[in-house]
């Protein structure tokens, strides 16, 4: 199942609201907005590509193994308005080739699969198929970041096949299991409250990391449970 959290890109659309951002405050250039609206769609199709791929192997893996990988995916283009600031935040020039050459996460792919051996058997099959590339990973499931955030993020290089040639697009790809999603959300949505003491914000937190190390318990013995009914060889704490 694939969760897409807009719709397809809408030319027009995406036209006019650049054009009110241009006129209103960010200084975007006229003549950019006819590439950008053409770089969207790019970083749009790289997307379809690999979540296609994915699918494709979650359903080899169901039909050979009677296991399902990808519990679900979602994908989203970033909107306009987060590039935009992601830009200024960067203090890079509001220009098409600064989001060409700067930004790899336009196109985005979460995929949660059910246990951590699936989120390194499909990001390693994945990483095999020769007609993308690997530009970088951060696996911050070995290394989990000092909030407890866990995931495996890596942006590949996708070609798409235009008129013009093949372009290669970057698009990042978080995998994390169910846990590593749950933790996630909710740690995102307090990274959005600040209408909390601080007090409270720091309680919370504190919480949180408490939990993440819970999950990652909870998820080992699962997981062993799993490769004992799988006939696979156990592991210890990760
Ligand atoms: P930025 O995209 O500029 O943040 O830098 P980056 O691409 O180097 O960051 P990184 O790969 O570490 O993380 C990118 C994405 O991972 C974010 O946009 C989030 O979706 C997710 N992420 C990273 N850290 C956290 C975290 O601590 N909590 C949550 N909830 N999500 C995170
Ligand atoms: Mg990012």
């Amino acid at each position: 199942m694939i969760l897409d959290r807009q719709s397809r890109i809408n030319t027009s659309d995406l036209k006019a609201r650049l054009n009110a951002i241009g006129q209103e405050n960010v200084p975007f250039p006229a003549e950019e907005i006819t590439e950008f609206v053409n770089l969207m769609q790019v970083y749009e199709g790289a997307m379809y590509e690999i979540s296609t791929k994915l699918e494709i192997l979650d359903s080899e893996f169901q039909v050979r193994f009677a296991h399902d990988p990808i519990h679900h995916m979602e994908r989203r283009l970033k909107s306009v308005n987060s590039i935009l600031g992601k830009l200024e935040r960067k203090e890079l020039p509001l220009q098409v080739s600064s989001i060409r050459d700067n930004l790899f996460d336009v196109a985005g792919v979460r995929v949660i699969c059910n246990y951590r051996d699936d989120v390194y058997s499909v990001s390693n099959y994945l990483s095999a198929q020769n007609d993308i590339s690997v530009l970088r990973v951060k696996d911050y499931i070995k290394n989990p970041k000092q909030n407890g955030y866990r995931s495996l993020h890596v942006i590949y290089a996708v070609p798409v096949f235009l008129s013009s040639g093949a372009h290669y697009t970057p698009v990042e790809v978080q995998f994390r299991t169910i846990a590593m999603d749950y933790w996630a959300s909710l740690e995102h949505a307090l990274r959005y409250k600040t209408d909390l003491p601080d007090s409270k914000l720091s309680e919370h937190s504190q919480t949180l990391l408490d939990c993440a190390r819970s999950l990652q318990n909870i998820e080992t013995q699962m997981q062993n449970i799993h490769r004992d009914i799988n006939g696979a060889p156990q592991v210890g704490e990760a």
